[in-house]
């Protein structure tokens, strides 16, 4: 079965799908995207996703393509046409298009909605028995990385950087020493005493999703969680460290640098809360 991409109003096969060359995403990477799970046909935590679209696009002045209401119906017709069970739904809204010009386009112009879905894509079985390995990298990112911008040309370079080091993912460093996130996850370690660390939101990471999930279901399981940035050392020497993300659930990280964290093998904080993560995902009501 081909798979069908929406844009603009219509629903295309991907194949023959495209937009406007002089559309400012294209040109600029001038807008945002969100990247929501799909588990049995049902969005999952479709509400805070879309509470942070709307961030996205207020903080950079772009305006809705549709009412909510009608995003809503575009995704739940995708996942209808694409018989999706399981997988991604990617939606990005540029500013639209327009004459190429930095400064946005004088007349209003209507923002472009795409949305695509995607089966594959989870981390195979074994990454969650056996842990991953991630590396480090300065951070070279802009200062509002808070908005999900499809501006992602470090996170890129950083995630190419880990594939090219035998990694899953790359940690970025600012210049205190301490880990902001991972090039598309955030970056999480557990202290001594159960102690569960993660940096607090800002403008110097996103504000994930699954993250937030998260640090609710661990307070509703009397899990301390406790919001601070940490340092690379600390992390090399923390008992377990984990990443989260929609697309990555809670995953185990057993090497920083190529020095083994823990005991070398997923700890049972993060296997908890994975577990918790994965009943909540796999729920049936609608969030
Ligand atoms: C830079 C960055 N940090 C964190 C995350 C995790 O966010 P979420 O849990 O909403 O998927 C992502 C996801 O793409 C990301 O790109």
């Amino acid at each position: 079965m081909s798979e069908i991409t929406y844009v603009n109003g219509r629903y295309i096969p991907t194949g023959e799908a495209s937009v406007n060359v002089e559309d400012r995403g294209y040109q600029f990477s001038d807008g945002v995207y969100e990247v929501i799970a799909v588990s049995d046909f049902r969005l999952v935590d479709f509400k805070p996703h879309l509470r942070r679209l709307g961030r996205s696009l207020s903080n950079l002045d772009i305006e809705w393509p549709c009412s909510e209401r009608v995003l809503k119906i575009v995704l739940t017709q995708l996942i209808k046409r694409n018989r999706l069970r399981n997988g991604i739904v990617y939606l990005q809204i540029t500013r639209g298009v327009a004459p190429r010009n930095h400064a946005f386009p004088i007349e209003k112009i209507r923002s472009s909605l795409v949305v695509t879905v995607s089966r594959s894509g989870r981390p195979s079985a074994q990454k969650f028995t056996e842990g991953v390995k991630v590396v480090t990298m300065p951070e070279n990112r802009w200062g509002r990385r808070d908005i999900k911008s499809v501006s992602l040309l470090p996170n890129v370079l950083a995630k190419q950087f880990a594939v090219q080091n035998g990694a899953f993912e790359t940690w970025f460093v600012d210049d205190e020493q301490t880990i902001t996130e991972g090039s598309s996850t955030n970056a999480w370690i557990v202290l001594a005493g159960q102690e569960v660390v993660t940096r607090p939101l800002g403008n110097d990471i996103l504000a994930g999703i699954t993250r937030m999930k998260l640090i609710e279901l661990a307070k509703a399981g009397n899990i301390r969680i406790t919001e601070r940035p940490f340092t690379v050392d600390e992390a090399i020497n923390a008992e377990e460290a984990f990443i989260t993300s929609t697309t990555s659930f809670v995953m185990p990280v057993v090497d920083i640098d190529g020095k083994q964290v823990g005991t070398g093998k997923p700890g049972s904080v993060t296997n908890n809360l994975l577990t918790l993560y994965r009943e909540h995902f796999s729920g049936s009501e609608e969030v």
